[in-house]
């Protein structure tokens, strides 16, 4: 069985055939995903989605790039939803963005540790977003003791040095597409040394498709490619791959055997 735990099937992407997509995916073995909000709209269309698939989790949160503009009320919103449904299962994705112009690292800084008390203040884990900016997010990370709420490193990108500082302070390691692509020596060698104890699945759909559908729309069924490539570095089963990442994915997102629907 496999858990896409980073998602965005509001995306437009989706608007033609988002329900027969979603359908299709039990079929190739996804039992559940989370769909992750990145902006203000999102975290409502995340609620609608929950609202029309059962299997589907949800993630509240605003990404470091549509910060412009958010208020404190917003916060509120989000705690107020986080908190009226339980399957919301973590605050995200949230972090540090440098790569493009965007807002500017002070801007980003605050909202990411405004938004790292409010997972504090929802007691859930939290999704990190972090893209050319390494050292400020593990710093702003430990100095708001985020270890404590636990969490998962998205579509990490970092050396296996910091990945093995992150299963330390107890996150997890967010693996998709990018590893089959031949150009990811340092994701695949992060695969190598983070035991699979700490290791999820993430299409983080429509962007990143594996390899052969690399710059295609990406969606969970593709998880499969990823899978694959992460049991012949780790010299493992594809099934001990689904299972392992199936069972992190529960751990990381504290959702018990009884909730599954
Ligand atoms: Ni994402």
């Amino acid at each position: 069985m496999i858990f896409d735990t980073h998602c965005h099937y509001d995306d437009e992407k989706y608007d033609n055939d988002r329900d027969e997509l979603i359908k299709s995916m039990e079929k190739e073995g996804v039992r559940h995903f989370v769909n992750v909000s990145a902006d203000k709209d999102s975290v409502d269309k995340t609620l609608e989605i929950l609202e029309k698939y059962p299997q589907s989790y949800g993630a509240l949160g605003i990404h470091p790039s549509e910060i412009r503009g958010l208020t404190d009320a917003d916060m509120e919103n989000i705690k107020e939803k986080a908190l009226s449904n339980d399957r919301i299962v973590a605050i995200g994705e949230i972090g540090l963005d440098y790569w493009e112009e965007g807002p500017d690292k002070d801007s980003q800084a605050f909202w990411f540790r405004r938004q790292l008390a409010l997972a504090r203040e929802v007691n859930k884990p939290v999704i990190i977003h972090s893209r050319d900016a390494v050292q400020d997010t593990y710093d702003i990370l430990m100095e708001e003791k985020a270890g404590e709420l636990g969490g998962v490193i998205h579509c990490f990108s970092a050396s296996a040095e910091m990945a093995e500082r992150y299963v330390k302070k107890g996150f997890y390691i967010g693996i998709g597409g990018v590893i089959t692509f031949k150009n990811a020596k340092k994701l695949q060698e992060v695969a190598e040394k983070t035991p699979l104890d700490r290791i999820v699945l993430e299409t983080d759909c429509p962007y990143l498709a594996p390899t052969p559908y690399r710059g295609k729309r990406n969606y969970s069924g593709y998880l499969t490619f990823v899978a694959e490539k992460l049991a012949e570095i780790k010299g493992v089963t594809t099934e001990e791959v689904y299972n392992a990442t199936y069972e992190n994915a529960l751990k990381l997102y504290r959702i018990k055997d009884g909730d599954i629907r």
